[in-house]
């Protein structure tokens, strides 16, 4: 396990990184680890209404950054990695997920029933509307995620806000995957010349932001 002190020089070490060294691409190794982290999120209940994807294809990343008000991260990070929240949330992610569990822990289905009948609960519950806010939320634990290992690890990333939904669904036809995009996280090296890297972080005092009570 990483010291703690590690782990704090790493979240001060990181930025949302503006500038990305063109010439420098993580390695397959690199990318595997992100991918992980990914794939290891928490999420309520373990649903995980999510994928993530990423965009290597230079052309496409053009593309998007046109739809990314020409953020210059877009094309010019090793990877962009755009997370990307399930549509709908259904009764059948509820038989996917005893499913796994159960294949997971060696439970048999049928001790799984109280279980699914609070699943089956909370899915029937949710508008559409609510559904979607619930995964995006889901999303955004995977960026923090994402966020923090990438910084443990070295990898620059720069977390984005910054871009028009529908138009990436578009692009990346996501409509007919029944997912839509949600965030995005350029990952790559930074540039030596990114001022932004050696700017001051702006964090209010712990006092403001935690309270013990
Ligand atoms: C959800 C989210 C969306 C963001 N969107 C953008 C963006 O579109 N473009 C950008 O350059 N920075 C974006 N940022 C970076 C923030 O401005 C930055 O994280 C914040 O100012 C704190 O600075 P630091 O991350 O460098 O410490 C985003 C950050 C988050 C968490």
């Amino acid at each position: 396990m990483a010291e703690t002190h590690e782990i704090l020089k790493a979240l001060n070490w990181r930025y949302a990184t503006k500038q990305f060294d063109t010439s420098k691409k993580l390695s397959d190794g690199q990318v595997s680890f992100l991918k992980e982290t990914l794939r290891l999120s928490a999420s309520s209940f373990g649903f995980q209404p999510w994928k993530f994807l990423f965009i290597t294809d230079s052309e496409l990343r053009k593309r998007l950054r046109t739809k990314a008000f020409n953020q210059t991260q877009v094309e010019e990070a090793s990877h962009l990695i755009v997370l990307c929240r399930q549509e709908k949330l259904t009764s059948a992610d509820v038989d996917k997920l005893i499913s796994a569990t159960s294949s997971a822990t060696g439970a048999p289905e049928d001790s799984l029933a109280g279980f699914k009948n609070v699943l089956s609960g909370f899915v029937s519950g949710l508008s559409q509307e609510k559904a979607e806010v619930w995964c995006e939320k889901q999303v955004y634990i995977a960026l923090g995620s994402l966020l923090t290992a990438a910084a443990r690890a070295g990898i620059d990333a720069c977390p984005m806000e910054g871009f028009e939904r529908p138009g990436f669904d578009e692009v990346l036809g996501l409509e007919k995957k029944g997912l839509r995009s949600v965030v995005l996280c350029t990952v790559g090296i930074r540039s030596e010349g990114d001022k932004y890297a050696t700017r001051a972080k702006v964090r209010y005092p712990l006092a403001d932001v935690v309270e013990t009570i």
